[in-house]
This record gives C-alpha cells, structure tokens and sequence, in this order.
C-alpha cells in the first residue's frame, strides 16, 4: 500500500497504505554524518560478486511477469508458487503458507448526482482504456472499489468534508453543517481513506465517495500545461485510487480473527470495529468535478472553511460545504464476502546460528493486473536478490544467520498475509528475530528514501555509501550522496506496509523505497496505469533505479547475515528519545496542560548509559576476540528493542504495542512518538491517563534498557 501526500521536497520510499511521503510530518531527522564517501564504492569480495550479480534486463522480466496478471489478494496461486520457485533457483529452500482469511471482492456499482433541477448524471467509475498500455484494456482488469468497503445503496443530499480528518468534521459542525444522514464526498490525502469513512460513519453519514485531485500532483498537472499519462508524465484525469478502507489504525491483519492466526477452522470475531458499516467507493477527479461544481454557491466555500487541506485544483470548484444544495447522490456498492485462501511464499537459507534470524519481506498482491510499482517494483527486486545470494552460496559461503524471504499476499487489504504469519510464527520470532527488512514500492521514482527503527539507522546509511546510484542521468554517485543531495532524513515508522507487525511486537525494523520529488512524473498509485508501460516509460526507464534500491537491500541484508557482530546500534535511539521528547514538550504546551515527564527523562537517561555500557561491551567482544562476549552482545542487541512492548498496547488498539511509535489513530499512515502519552493529550484531553502513560512509556524504556545492562 503506501500513498502520496507529497508538499514539498523530495519523497521517500512509498508503501501501499501510505500517500508519498515519509516527510510529511514533524517526525523525520536529519542524520548526517562526516562525509567519508569513496566513489566508486569500495567493496570487498562477497559484497563484489552479490551486486554484480544484478540485472536491470532481468528485473524488467521478473516485473514484466508480474504485471500482466490477476494478483488481487487470494486469486493467483500459480503467482506465489512460480515466485517460491523462482528463489528455490537462487538455494533458498521455499514453501508457501497458506491462510484462511475474510476478504471481499467487487461485483458491481454506480453513482448518480441528481441535480436540483431533477437532471441526472451518471458517473463513469471506470478508468481509460489505452492503447498504449495493454494491461489497461484486459478484459479481467480490476474494477474500481474500496477492499473491505460495506455493500450497501443509499440517496442522500451530500457534503463536502475535506480530507475526512476528525479536525475537518469538527470544523463543518462548528460551521453548523448537517452531517446526519447525508453522503460524505471527500478529497484522497492526508489521513489513511478507511480513517475518513470511519470519521464520516461515525458522524452519522451514510455513504462516502472518495475523490483523487490533481492538487496533490504539483505544477505536474495538464491545467499547467503538462500532458497526462500516457502522452506525459501528468496524472490521467480518468485516474482512481483503489485501495482498503480497514480502520489501519486500530488493527491491520484478517479482521475476523484479531490477535490470532486464520485457519480454516478459526473462530471469527464480529469485525465491525475494524471494518466500515457505510458504503464507501473511490473515484477520479474527472467524475467528482460536476458533484463538487453543483455545492459550489452552497455553505461556506473552502476560503472560507480555512482548513489544512480543504481546497483542491479541480478546475471550476470552489470546494463548498454544500450546506443548503438540494442535489443528491444515489450511491450503490456491491460486494461478496469471501473466507478465502491466501499465500505468503516463504523461502529460507539457514545460518549457522540457529537462533539469530533476519527477514525480508515484499507484498505480492495488487489492486490492479498491474501494479509494477506496487508492490511488485518490490517483487521483481526480490528476486534479483535470491539470484545474487544463489551466486554467493555457489562459492561456499553460508550465512551465520537465518535469511527468511517472504513475499506476503493480502497486504493491500490490511496487511494480512504479514500480520497472520506473524501472528502464527510469533514464539519463535520473539526469541529469534533480530531484524525485519521491507520492501514493498521499492520504485515510484527517482528518489531514495528509508524509515527505520533508530538502531538501524547507523548501518542504513553506512550501506547507502556502497551503491553506486544513477540519479537524473549522473552515474557517478553513491546512494548516500543522492539521498544526502534530496535532504535524505529517516522516516519515523508510522503504518503502511508489512513491518507493522513486527514493529509492534519490538523488532527491529526498516522500510526501504525509492519514490518522485516534485517535478518527477506522478505515480498513479492503486490506479490502472501503475503498469508496466508506465513504469518503463516514465517511473524508471531502463530499470535502474530497481537495479540500484534491490542491490542496497541486498547489502543491508548481506550484513545483518554474516557480520560477526549485529549491525544494530542501541545507542541510535538516544538521540531521537530528545527529539521525540521535545515534541512532546510541544504538544503539551500547545494543549495548555502540564504533565510531570521526570520519570520518562530519567528512564532515557538509564538507557543512555546502559546503550553505553552496552557499547563498551560489544567493543570489548571486539577487540579481543571474544566470541562468548560477542554472543552475548548480539543477543542483547537483538533482544533490547522488544522491552518497548507493553502487552496490553495502547488504548483502544491493544494490537500496537510499541510505546515508542505507532501510526496516529487519525492518521493511519503518519506516525506519532510516545503515542500512548500524546494520544491521551490530543484524543482524550485527558491529563490523567497521560500521566499514567508517563509511567507505562517509562516502565518499557527501562526493561529496554535493562536487557542492554552488562
Ligand atoms: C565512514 O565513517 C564512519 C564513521 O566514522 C565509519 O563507521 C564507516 O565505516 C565509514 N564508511 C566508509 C565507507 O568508509
Ligand atoms: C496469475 O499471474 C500470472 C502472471 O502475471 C498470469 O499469467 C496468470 O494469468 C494469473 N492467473 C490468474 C488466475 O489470473
Ligand atoms: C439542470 O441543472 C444542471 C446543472 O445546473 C444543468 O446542467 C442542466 O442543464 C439543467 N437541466 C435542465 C433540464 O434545466
Ligand atoms: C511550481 O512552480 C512555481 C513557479 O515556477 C514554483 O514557485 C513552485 O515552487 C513550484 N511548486 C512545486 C511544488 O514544485
Ligand atoms: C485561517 O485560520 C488562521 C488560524 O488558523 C487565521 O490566522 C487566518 O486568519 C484564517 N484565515 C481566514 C481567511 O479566515
Ligand atoms: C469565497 O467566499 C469569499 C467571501 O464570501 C469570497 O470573497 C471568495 O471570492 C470566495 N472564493 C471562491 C473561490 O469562491
Ligand atoms: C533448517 O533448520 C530447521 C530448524 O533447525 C530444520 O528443521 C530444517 O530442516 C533446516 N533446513 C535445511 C534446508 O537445512
Ligand atoms: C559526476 O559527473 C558529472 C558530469 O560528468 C560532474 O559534473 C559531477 O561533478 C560528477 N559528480 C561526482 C560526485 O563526481
Ligand atoms: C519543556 O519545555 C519547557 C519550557 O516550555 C522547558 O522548561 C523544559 O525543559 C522542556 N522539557 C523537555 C523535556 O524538553
Ligand atoms: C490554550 O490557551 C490559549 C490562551 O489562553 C487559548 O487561546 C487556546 O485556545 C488554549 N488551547 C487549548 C487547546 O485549550
Ligand atoms: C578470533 O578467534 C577465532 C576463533 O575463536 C579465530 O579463528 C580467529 O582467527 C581469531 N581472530 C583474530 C583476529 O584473532
Ligand atoms: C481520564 O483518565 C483516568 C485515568 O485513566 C480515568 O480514570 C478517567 O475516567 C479519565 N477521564 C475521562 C473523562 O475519561
Ligand atoms: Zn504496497
């Protein structure tokens, strides 16, 4: 999943549940470091014959057999098989893992604005058929809807609600707009889509249509005079959004069966906390423009509304309210409930250490028969992978760690391939799991980016400095330089893809991707046109960028495999405690509260010593060649992240249990720090249970820090 809410400077890799950017936000900080960049790379030998062993000519096969089928969650075996078999090539021993899963699948729908005048006007809900682009035309193409949407037909006058966040809606109740009973008609950005359908049902609505707008593609836009796909790199008006309409911010995974694997035979649960009651479904911007022209001289106009976000660049709208428009909307939504199979291909070499394991995991599943950026930009990339570590074994090297590829299904529904699996392997994780790396649009553009757990900050960018990277017809720098160049930050892990479960079970984790700055050609995210054609023609011609992001995962992999030492850096969350701790601070002053934080800064200080002591240990294991030592260094480096867990999770969404970070409750996609004390201040307002979530958050930085003690 992964979406786009790009404002300004560059993007960072893109999941499918997110919109763009990782810089989004206040989260994000800058790590520079002393600039000591060879170029060309100095490699040593293992590290020599892994990246040569990458083929852009290859991935753009391995891409190409991705994009031309049906692989919507549950309905292409013979894909996952063909990619267990493709990393068996490569000497991993692959099987697959089959899960018994809730899904639905489209069947029909139709929207029709009736105007005041009684006119009708029927809205198309398709996406252009073009010649160019073959995989557009297939007959068994995807229809546009929204996974996990509830059927349903309702009629109703409509409201425009912005980006559907909780502060849009208490915006249009201050403005004395009714929301009770009417259909919800709300622009794509921002918040994660199935949060605004939440906001929208929650306030009384009865229907949601969400709209794609071109304000979100910059000066890349055809009322700027850049052509669209498929003449040019500006958004085809025709465009939609697809995509899951889950509440991802309360629980991601198989909604029936919340906190346990789905079998067959698996008791469900009632998934009406995680899943919308209201219908909702996903349309261009070429079919919201008469619905949003007819509120026009109706409620207060967006100017006016003065909300983050409210207004769009939709020609000839002036984004009312529509508060007094008599026309309607008729909206129908048919979908069939499946309990259906799904497959997470798994493949696996052996370490030689038997309780040290690192994972490496891609979604396979797409909205679309194409999907070459996401997810499958990941998939071709995935395999490449498998090949070069194929090469190395050829040579008898064998990792001391345990390599687990996984290439998950039913991602874009709510992560579910990745969260049953996890729900399912979780006893041997806990105690094995040393890191999870992720890859989901590995290519969207030309911009590299990662979001990281802080201890995988040090060796993210260390191995940046190791790739050779092409960036706007340069071939002569490193990754680093480039990442460096668009203001590289590490991102904060909020929610979006497949790391999620492991994140909140205390593994280390990092999500690594490449996406368009402003300027670059727009992405049609979760629409027909992320194919194949588009990809080769505008989001990366000649694969190279695939080429240059599969090598870096390979590298980041390689270490964590076979360094004699695990490259995770305990003491990298030090400094970003007093960044999250200062955000804090603000969020607190801006709520005119006071809190008493003594016991969260002395935790943090407990911690700062014992990542110290910790340091001089690992050294010590170092420097004299110590294994015992080291053994015992790399355990506590593996292990210290999981004390950030507390079991209970956090109010109202017991699945997200990492007390550090967590996708923001009304955002889905964007991460908030301390989230159990900051969501107490700005979603209950209450100061108490802030202050008892002082304590809890305390509490786990201190077992983290406990487990780090020598
Ligand atoms: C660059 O410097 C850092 C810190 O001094 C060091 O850890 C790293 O190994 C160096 N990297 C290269 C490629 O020389
Ligand atoms: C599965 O995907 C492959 C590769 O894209 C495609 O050839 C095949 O037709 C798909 N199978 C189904 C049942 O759609
Ligand atoms: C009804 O109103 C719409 C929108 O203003 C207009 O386009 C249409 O021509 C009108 N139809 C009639 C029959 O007046
Ligand atoms: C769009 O173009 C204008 C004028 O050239 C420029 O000032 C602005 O920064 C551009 N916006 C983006 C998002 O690139
Ligand atoms: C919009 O709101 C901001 C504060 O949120 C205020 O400073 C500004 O004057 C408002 N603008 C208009 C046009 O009302
Ligand atoms: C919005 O309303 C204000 C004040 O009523 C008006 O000045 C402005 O032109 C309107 N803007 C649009 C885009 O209609
Ligand atoms: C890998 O190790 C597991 C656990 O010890 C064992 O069950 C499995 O057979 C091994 N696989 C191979 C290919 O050696
Ligand atoms: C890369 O090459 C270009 C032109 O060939 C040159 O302008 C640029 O300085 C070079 N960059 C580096 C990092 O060497
Ligand atoms: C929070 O801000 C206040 C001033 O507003 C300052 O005195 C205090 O040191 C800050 N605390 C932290 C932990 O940053
Ligand atoms: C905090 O106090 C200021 C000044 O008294 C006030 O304007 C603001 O609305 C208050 N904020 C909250 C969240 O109560
Ligand atoms: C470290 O110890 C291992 C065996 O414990 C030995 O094989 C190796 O040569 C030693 N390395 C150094 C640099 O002393
Ligand atoms: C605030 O939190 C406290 C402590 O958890 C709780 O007892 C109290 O009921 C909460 N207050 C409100 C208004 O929810
Ligand atoms: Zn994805």
């Amino acid at each position: 999943m992964k979406a786009a809410i790009l404002i300004l400077a560059a993007i960072g890799a893109q999941a499918c549940q997110r919109e763009r950017s990782f810089k989004n936000h206040l989260h994000t900080h800058v790590k520079r470091q002393a600039s000591n960049i060879t170029f060309p790379p100095v490699l040593d030998d293992n590290e020599r014959i892994l990246l040569d062993s990458f083929d852009n000519t290859s991935i753009a096969e391995w891409s190409y057999y991705y994009t031309h089928g049906d692989h919507v969650a549950g309905r292409n075996k013979t894909m996952a098989q063909w990619t267990a078999d493709k990393w068996a090539e490569g000497g991993f021993t692959s099987r697959l893992d089959e899960y018994y899963v809730y899904l639905n699948y489209p069947v029909s729908n139709s929207l029709v604005l009736t105007y005041p005048n009684g006119t009708t006007l029927s809205a198309s809900l398709e996406e252009a058929v073009l010649e160019e682009d073959e995989t557009t035309g297939y007959p068994n193409r995807i229809p546009t809807f929204h996974g996990y949407s509830a059927s349903g037909n309702v009629s109703a006058e409509f409201v425009y609600v912005g980006r559907g966040q909780q502060v849009d809606f208490d915006r249009l109740i201050a403005l004395g707009v009714e929301l009770e009973g009417k259909i919800a008609v709300a622009k794509y950005g921002g918040p994660f889509r199935g949060l605004k359908v939440k906001n929208a049902q929650e306030h009384g609505m009865i229907g949601a249509v969400i709209f794609s707008d071109p304000v979100d593609d910059g000066n890349v836009t055809e009322a700027k005079g850049v052509a669209a796909y498929p003449n040019g790199p500006a958004r085809n008006p025709t465009s939609v959004q697809r995509g899951s309409v889950q509440f991802l911010s309360i629980y991601p995974g198989d909604p029936t069966t919340p906190g346990y694997t789905s079998k067959e035979d698996s008791l469900r649960a009632d998934k009406s906390n995680s899943v919308p009651r209201i219908p909702s479904i996903p349309i261009s911007w070429l079919d919201a423009q008469p619905i949003l022209q007819s509120l026009n001289d109706f409620g207060d106009n967006g100017t006016e509304v003065n909300r983050t976000g409210w207004v769009g660049a939709i020609p000839g709208v002036s984004y009312s309210t529509g508060q007094g428009s008599t026309a309607t909307l008729s909206l129908t939504n048919v979908m069939e409930d499946a309990y259906t199979p799904i497959w997470d291909a798994i493949g696996i070499i052996n370490g030689t250490s038997q309780d040290e394991v690192i994972i490496v995991g891609n979604h396979r599943d797409a909205w679309i028969v194409g999907g070459a950026a996401d997810p499958n930009s990941g998939s071709a990339v995935l395999i490449e992978l498998s090949k070069a570590f194929g090469k190395l074994l050829e040579t008898g090297w064998r990792p001391t760690r345990t390599i687990v590829l996984a290439s998950w299904d039913a991602e874009e529904y709510g992560l579910v391939g990745s969260t049953e699996w996890v729900e399912e392997y979780i006893p041997w994780l806990k105690t094995a799991a040393v890191s999870y790396l992720n890859i989901d649009i590995a290519v969207s553009g030309p911009i590299p980016g990662i979001a990281a757990t802080p201890d995988l900050h040090s060796i993210g960018t260390e191995v940046m400095k190791k790739i050779t990277f092409p960036y706007r017809g340069s071939t002569n720098q490193t990754m680093y330089d480039v990442w460096e160049e668009e203001d590289g930050e590490i991102g904060v892990l909020g929610s979006g893809s497949d790391y999620t479960s492991f994140l909140h079970r205390g593994i280390a984790s990092i999500d690594v991707g490449a996406g368009g700055g402003p300027g670059d050609p727009i992405y049609p995210y979760h629409s027909n046109y992320d194919s194949y054609h588009w990809m080769s023609t505008f989001g990366d011609p000649g694969f190279h960028t695939h080429k240059a992001m599969g090598q870096y995962l390979t590298l980041l992999l390689y270490h964590f495999a076979n360094d004699a030492s695990v490259p995770l850096e305990p003491s990298g969350y030090v400094p970003e405690f007093r960044t999250y701790l200062e955000e804090l601070n603000s969020t607190i002053t801006s709520a005119n509260g006071t809190l008493d934080l003594s016991e969260l800064t002395d935790a943090i200080s407990t911690f700062e010593s014992s990542a110290q002591e910790f340091d001089e240990l690992r050294q010590l294991a170092i420097s004299s060649n110590n294994t015992e030592l080291l053994t015992v260094a790399n355990q506590k480096a593996r292990d210290f992240s999981r004390g950030f867990t507390s079991q209970g999770g956090l109010d109202g969404r017991e699945f997200f249990q990492n007390l550090i970070f967590a996708p923001g409750l009304d955002t889905g996609y964007a991460p908030v720090t301390f989230p159990g004390i900051t969501e107490s201040i700005t979603f209950q307002n209450n100061f108490t249970r802030a202050q008892e979530w002082v304590a809890k958050t305390a509490d786990a930085v201190l077992v983290a820090a406990s487990i780090l003690k020598t």
